[in-house]
Order: C-alpha cells, then structure tokens, then sequence
C-alpha cells in the first residue's frame, strides 16, 4: 500500500495538482489518493471563460469544481490577470483601436465579479494577478496592454475587485522566478507597496519552476523569508523539477537517467524540508501536473522533448521522490 502524499503532509500544508479535461480523467485515482488540492491548468484563464465578450463558457471549470467536491478537495483559482491567455477583444473597441482606461477596467471588474462569484466558497485562493514583473534589469512591471492603457494600479484593482466579490477568498499575486535575487526584489517592493496601501492582498505565489540545480536552496530560503516578512502567506503554485537546465536543449533521451533520479529525489526532499520548515507561512503547495505522463515542460523550451518532472512515473508508480518526500515528512 502506498502511504498519502496529502494524509504525510495534513499538519503541514495541502498538497495540489494542476489538472486539464484529459488528466482530469487519466489520473483521476491518482488525485484522489495523495491530493486534496485542484487547480486548472488552463480552464480558469481568461481566455478559456470570456472568449467572446460577455459570453462565458464555464463548462470544464466547473466539471473541475464539481470534482474537488466530491472528493473533499480544496480548488486555487488560477487565474484572474495576465498579460497572457487574454482575448484580443478585451483590449478593442468595436473599430479595432485601443479601449480606454474606464473601458478596460470595467470588463475587468466584470469579469472577476462574474468568475470569483461563482466560485464563491469554493475555491480557497485565487492567483488574482499572474507574472505582472518584469525579467528585466532596472524595470519594475512588465510592458502589457494592461499597464498601458490602465497604468499600473491595474493591479491594485483586480485585487480589490476579487475581495469584492468574494472576501473570504485568499488573494495571491504569483509569479516564477520568484527566488532570483533582482526579480524577488522587484516582487517584494510590489507586494510592499499594495499592502501599504491597504490593498487586499493576502499572499504571495512562487511557482516553483525548479530543476536539478536552480536555484539555490539559499535562495528559495532568502525568497520565502522576504516575502514572509511582509505578513504575506506563502504558496507553492506551480511546483515541477526539469531534469534538464534551461539551456539544455538536448532532445535524444528516451528516459531519464539513474544519475537524473537520484539528484531530483535528493531536491525534492530539500524542498519539502524547507516547505515544511516554514509551514507556518506556507500552507499549500501544488505541483504543476501530478505524473510524469503529462507536463507541459513535454512542449517547453524545446516542443516534443519528454520530460520527466514529478514524484510520480509515466505509469503512476512511486519515484524515489516520493519515498524521500514520504520520509522526510515523518522525520
Ligand atoms: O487547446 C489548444 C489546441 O486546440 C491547439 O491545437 C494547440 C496548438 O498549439 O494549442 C492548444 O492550446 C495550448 C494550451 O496550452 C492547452 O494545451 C496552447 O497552445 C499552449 O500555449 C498552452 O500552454 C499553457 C501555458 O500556460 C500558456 O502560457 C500550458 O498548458 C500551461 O501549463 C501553462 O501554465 C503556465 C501558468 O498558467 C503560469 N505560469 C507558467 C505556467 C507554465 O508555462
């Protein structure tokens, strides 16, 4: 019998998946044994609920929804703004130029009024603003249509439309890259700001993007403590680790390596052991996907290259990941 991730984990945090329409039914028994957290890896995006304006298609949301419930699962709502997955429309007059300011920010209260309503109660944290920083050097926000034509207190407003519309919902701005020195501090300014401002703003996500070497157990350490420091909660949002570094372009294996395995069990449990040296702040942590038969690292950076990223194999069986997670857990 295989121990519970989320039973080995209960005084500590919940445990997620990211799950789609097809892992939804192919991992189906696997979500149900370790996880009590859902979140859509695609379904709740902008694009997936308003394609066209003020028609909405909640039909594999809600199929999402209707799952965690029957199995006693949490839902993380992901997510309300991003400069990606966002129709064109939202962004046009009927004549094809640029909305104004008013315009834009009253679709987007409409849209999270109409989304974080019907979820109300039912999803315990939203992503409400996703990747807003910039990566790069001596620039704060990310050049996006909704820094242009609203400026930058688009945040600051899809946060306070969120709480509107559901105030005992978490809110969570969540970005990756999280732990790199320059962006942690660009992610920590912002956050400092909203909240000095009196922004409901509950948390902070660190989509954990995380390989074989980076980053740094240091620097994942030095990123929850800022972050900490703020009063924020911290969540785990969208936890993989590549086999392959970024710049690793290589595309001939066929399975992973021994050599590969043991050096992610190893991280894995570093993770876990810092996870759960903060679980007084962190109190989720979800992993973006839940077996290694669907990733979308499968299509990133290079399309069509498998990647081997979770506690759980192709078939679903343990990885030695896991058994370390387990073991660590009861340590
Ligand atoms: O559904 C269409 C399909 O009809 C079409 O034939 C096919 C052709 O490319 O595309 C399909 O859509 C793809 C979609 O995933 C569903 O598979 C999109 O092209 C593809 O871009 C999209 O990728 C998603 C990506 O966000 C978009 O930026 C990934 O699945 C999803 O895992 C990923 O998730 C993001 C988080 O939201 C934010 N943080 C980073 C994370 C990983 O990139």
């Amino acid at each position: 019998d295989i121990p519970k991730l989320q039973e080995a984990f209960k005084q500590h945090f919940r445990i997620g998946a990211a799950v789609n329409p097809i892992t939804l039914n192919t991992q189906s028994e696997l979500l149900k044994h370790h996880f009590n957290s859902v979140t859509a890896e695609n379904e709740m995006k902008f694009e997936r609920l308003q394609p066209v304006e003020g028609t909405y298609t909640f039909t594999a949301a809600d199929r999402l929804v209707d799952f965690a419930a029957a199995n006693g699962m949490g839902v993380r709502g992901h997510t309300l703004v991003w400069h990606n997955q966002t129709p064109q429309w939202m962004f046009e007059n009927r004549e094809g130029s640029a909305v104004d300011r008013e315009t834009l920010l009253a679709r987007m209260q409409a849209h999270i009024e109409t989304v974080v309503s019907r979820y109300k109660g039912m999803i315990y944290a939203w992503d409400v603003v996703n990747e807003a920083i910039s990566d790069n050097s001596g620039e704060l926000l990310r050049p996006s249509k909704w820094l242009d034509i609203v400026g930058e207190d688009f945040i600051a407003k899809a946060f306070e439309f969120a709480h509107a519309a559901d105030p005992k919902a978490l809110l969570f701005y969540n970005d990756y890259n999280e732990s790199v020195p320059e962006k942690r501090e660009k992610i920590y300014e912002l956050v400092r700001s909203l909240k000095e401002k009196g922004v409901p703003i509950h948390g902070v996500g660190l989509q954990a993007h995380w390989n074989l070497e980076h980053p740094s157990v240091d620097d994942i350490r030095e990123a929850i403590e800022r972050y900490a420091s703020l009063g924020m909660k911290l969540h785990i949002t969208e936890l993989d680790v590549s086999v392959f570094q970024f710049e690793d372009r290589r595309t001939d294996l066929t399975e992973p390596t021994d050599e590969m395995l043991a050096r992610q069990a190893e991280r894995y449990r570093q993770f876990f052991q810092l996870f759960k040296e903060y679980s007084e702040h962190i109190d989720s942590v979800t992993f973006w996907g839940a077996a290694d038969d669907y990733t979308w690292l499968d299509h990133f950076p290079v399309r069509g290259r498998k990647n081997w990223p979770f506690l759980f194999d192709g078939n679903h069986r343990p990885k030695q990941s896991l058994w370390d997670v387990i073991d660590l857990a009861r340590s």
